[in-house]
């Protein structure tokens, strides 16, 4: 079977990240990480230098508008032709060319019950509303904020007492299974995100 190729996009420590370079590392996964990017200097590279993975620079404060650092990201994207693009704690929003450039072969995980709580605060979000419950999931990116087709989500409950740390730390793995995951089910063709795409827009 044709192996899957993934470039990961991250923000920040890029511990689910670390999770899927370590499945992708088992030699019946049907996928690999040919590289990794980020918007700044971001912790998680030190995965991709751990597993010896490339990496991309595209910082956000160096390009006078989110359109520009939007197509020069794209560009170091197309150099590298991934089959799937993960955000995995990527922490800006694309623009819309970027989106209609990788769209649907580009997904996001989210801490959050999608639809419930989108957007950059989801975890907090939860905590505020009071609900005893959220979860994670895993969605194609679309040019909403995290409103695209839920490819796999999951229920965590939210226990008296977590503060933001807690209750996101607990999120993680289950975002980290769900996207180890789906991405060995996009592999697989069990999962087509044309087809996911175009029955959401139904
Ligand atoms: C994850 O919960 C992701 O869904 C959210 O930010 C977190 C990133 O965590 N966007 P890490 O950088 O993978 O540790």
């Amino acid at each position: 079977m044709r192996v899957l190729t993934v470039a990961v996009l991250i923000s920040g420590a890029g511990s689910n990240l670390r999770a899927l370079l370590e499945a992708a590392s088992a030699p019946d996964y049907p996928a690999r990480i040919i590289a990794i990017g980020a918007d700044r200097e971001a912790a998680g590279f030190e995965h991709a230098e751990a597993f010896g993975i490339p990496t991309f620079l595209v910082p956000f404060r160096e390009f006078e508008s989110r359109e520009a650092w939007g197509r020069e990201l794209g560009v170091q994207l197309a150099a590298w032709q991934p089959d799937l693009v993960v955000l995995s704690g990527m922490m800006r929003l694309l623009p819309a060319d970027l989106v209609a450039q990788w769209a649907p072969r580009i997904i996001n995980t989210h801490p959050a019950y999608l639809p419930e709580f989108p957007g950059a605060h989801g975890v907090r979000d939860a905590i505020a509303s009071g609900t005893t419950q959220t979860g994670a999931s895993v969605i194609v990116v679309d040019h909403g904020i995290d409103s695209g087709p839920i490819l796999a989500q999951e229920r965590i409950a939210i226990l008296p007492g977590d503060d933001e740390a807690a209750l996101h730390e607990r999120i993680k793995p289950v975002e980290r299974r769900l996207l180890i995951d789906v991405v060995r089910r996009i592999a697989t063709g069990e999962i087509d995100l044309s087809a996911a795409t175009a029955a959401a827009s139904n």
